[in-house]
């Protein structure tokens, strides 16, 4: 197959570009790093990107809590208008087949159960309650302490951010083409990415990049809240992979298929700081307590149908996958 890889210079991207390759595919980059002309909000652009093209893979995207609100216009711009223009290019070509790089940041807070109340949905937490250090959320009927579980595709989507607005609308314009040309849609639903050629040292970085370079000029990994909030961290060969698993699959034509990408083991930020320091031989992190409205408390992924549909299965587990991040150190 001939793959048109949006955002293929980035860090999931050109993962996604390395193992398409492995598998005898031709993948084709538009990406604006390198060249700024290879922008996918440029209709004409896109066209010629298209010619020849049998699927997309859409990975361009302005990402991360960034600047959030203050750069509202800038996440719709890449991520919507961009969206918007690239449905619209394969409508006009004829280009039948979408994978989209979805996110986990679609269903906000992640699944809890209420002892008397059953799954229940916690709202946003209050800047009160988290300054005085009350992290996790409540029964929004009784108040009582909730059981944290694995969320699936049918969770309510419930964005909290600008970014996570954009993703899902990202989602809704891909749900659109599919249904107005009988073209099959897939959304891959990533949890927290990490790996080798993660972003470093700017807004948009994950926390593992964080963690790292704090470790790399010798000082602890900061951890935010009390470091007991769980993530579901998937190694980016592994989203690779599931991408050409989703290029390659049958879905349902005229559809948006949405499939979360997660490892399917949860592990704890504080975890995660406390294996990379260990792995770098560095300071042991510090939790603060300091906290970013617009975070959520806990999430993480029932990554089941993804296995089960697509026979997809996450080979890299995170002691492995922690292990020779931290060792990549300054290079990787
Ligand atoms: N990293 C994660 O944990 C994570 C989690 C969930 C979803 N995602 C999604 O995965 C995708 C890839 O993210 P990443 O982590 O590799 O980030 P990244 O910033 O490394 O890659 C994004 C790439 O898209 C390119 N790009 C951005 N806007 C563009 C435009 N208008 N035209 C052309 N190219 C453009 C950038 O130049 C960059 O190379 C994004 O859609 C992101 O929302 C990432
Ligand atoms: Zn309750």
């Amino acid at each position: 197959m001939r793959v048109l890889v949006t955002g293929g210079a980035g860090f999931i991207g050109s993962h996604v570009v390395d193992a398409l390759v492995e598998r005898g595919h031709e993948p084709v980059v538009l990406d604006l790093r390198a060249d700024p002309a290879r922008d996918v909000r440029d209709a004409d652009t896109v066209a010629r990107a298209l010619a020849g093209i049998d699927a997309v893979c859409h990975q361009a995207a302005r990402v991360g809590l960034g600047d959030g609100v203050r750069d509202a216009a800038g996440y719709a711009g890449h991520n919507g208008l961009g969206t918007a223009v690239l449905v619209a290019a394969m409508a006009e070509q004829g280009v039948r087949r979408l994978v989209l790089a979805g996110s986990m940041v679609v269903y906000g807070e992640g699944r809890y159960t209420c002892g008397r109340h059953g799954v229940v949905r916690p709202g946003p937490r209050a800047a009160a309650a988290l300054d005085a250090g009350r992290f996790e959320p409540v029964c929004p009927a009784c108040g009582a302490e909730l059981e944290p579980g694995l969320v699936a595709e049918d969770a309510p989507a419930d964005p909290r951010n600008v970014y996570a607005a954009t993703k899902l609308a990202q989602e809704h314009l891909a749900a659109a083409w599919a249904r107005a040309t009988g073209g099959t849609a897939l959304s891959l639903r990533y949890h927290n990415v990490y790996g080798p050629r993660m972003p470093r040292d700017t807004p948009y970085a994950g926390v593992a990049s964080f963690f790292r370079s704090a470790l790399a000029r010798g000082e602890a990994p900061q951890v935010f809240e009390d470091g007991r909030q769980r993530r579901d961290f998937v190694h980016v060969r592994d989203i690779a992979t599931a991408n050409v698993a989703a290029l390659e699959a049958g879905a349902e034509p005229g559809a948006l298929t949405a499939y979360n990408a997660g490892s399917g083991t949860p592990h704890t930020v504080g975890e995660l700081a406390a294996a990379l320091a260990a792995a770098c031989g560095g300071p042991e992190p510090v939790v603060t307590g300091a906290y970013r409205l617009g975070d959520v408390r806990h999430i993480t992924a029932d990554s089941a149908r993804l296995r089960a549909d697509l026979g997809w299965k996450p080979e890299t587990g995170f002691a492995e996958g922690t292990r020779e991040f931290a060792a990549a150190g300054a290079t990787g």
